[in-house]
């Protein structure tokens, strides 16, 4: 399998090659650009007159002040519901200052919508946090500072949500890369938390259901009861030429790189993200926020 630290030491080996491009994809990309994806769709299931505008998804990771001025914008655009898809820590030693939690969940707090900000945990979440890699579940650090900040996070939990009248549900997963694999932690491979039956069986009526999934690669066992699913960490592959990323962090490869893909009249919507992980590299990528209406 492919993965981000794989796709770094391939940028090494033609690094002269890549230098021109390097200025632009380190420098610039990742920190001065700031995009708006915007996807408008019907899923199947979706009750006609239901209007559920602009569900901005983040995945953030760069300095509090940064972070307070993409929360700006996002409350800028107006959604019903913010949702945010994890991966709040760092992912990577090439930084000058890590961003305790304390300060990116209270820049997070900003966030306003009118039927709240909804989080889940990304793998990077779990990685950095070390009391949670031994107890091998539970709560991180990033569960904590976002409820202490009022964010309403998720671990294997739905929750019905109302617009004009209208019930929805949001159920968002715990991570499925939660658990490294180590002799330190007792554990031979890696391991996920995430339980999609368990989340969906607190779905107790018909209303249309969204999923957030952290990782895209549930995808293929969502079933057609969720309307449409969310998910970031991939960034996209960081990297995306003419719609394909040579590198992605998924058993799939492209298939979920990024963008909005449709399968079997299920859908799913994947970020690119606003961080980077392992590299401060982005090219063909831009950070974005973004936006869904549905209806
Ligand atoms: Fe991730």
């Amino acid at each position: 399998m492919f993965t981000r630290r794989g796709f770094v030491k391939l940028l090494g080996g033609g690094f002269f090659g890549a230098m021109a491009l390097g200025g632009y994809a380190f420098g610039v990309e990742p920190l001065a650009r700031l995009s708006v994806a915007r996807y408008v769709l019907t899923p199947p299931r979706w009750p006609s007159g239901l209007k559920l505008a602009d569900i901005h998804a983040c995945e953030p990771w760069m300095s509090t002040r940064r972070i307070t001025s993409i929360c700006e914008r996002a409350n800028a655009l107006g959604g019903d519901v913010t949702v945010l898809l994890g991966d709040y820590a760092a992912g990577m030693n090439l930084v000058t200052r890590y961003v305790h939690s304390n300060e990116w969940s209270k820049a997070l707090a900003t966030l306003k919508a009118p039927l709240g900000v909804h989080a889940i945990m990304g793998n990077h979440d779990w990685w950095e946090d070390r009391t949670a890699q031994k107890n091998g579940g539970g709560e991180t650090f990033g569960h904590r500072a976002l409820a202490e900040a009022g964010i309403e996070v998720y671990s294997n939990r739905a929750v019905r949500l109302e617009k004009d009248g209208s019930g929805f549900w949001l159920a968002g997963l715990e991570d499925q890369l939660a658990l490294l694999p180590g002799r330190k932690w007792k554990r031979a491979s890696m391991g996920g938390l995430d339980d999609l039956d368990g989340t969906l069986a607190q779905v107790t009526d018909e209303a249309p259901v969204i999923l957030l999934a952290h990782e895209p690669d549930i995808f293929p066992k969502v079933p057609p009861r969720v309307a449409l699913t969310l998910s970031g960490h991939t960034h996209g592959g960081q990297v995306r030429f003419a719609g394909h990323s040579p590198v992605v962090p998924s058993r799939f490869g492209d298939r979920y790189a990024y963008g909005h893909i449709v399968e079997y009249d299920r859908n799913l919507i994947v970020s690119g993200g606003l961080g980077c992980s392992i590299a401060p590299i982005r090219f063909g990528v831009p950070p974005e926020i973004v936006v869904v209406d549905i209806g």
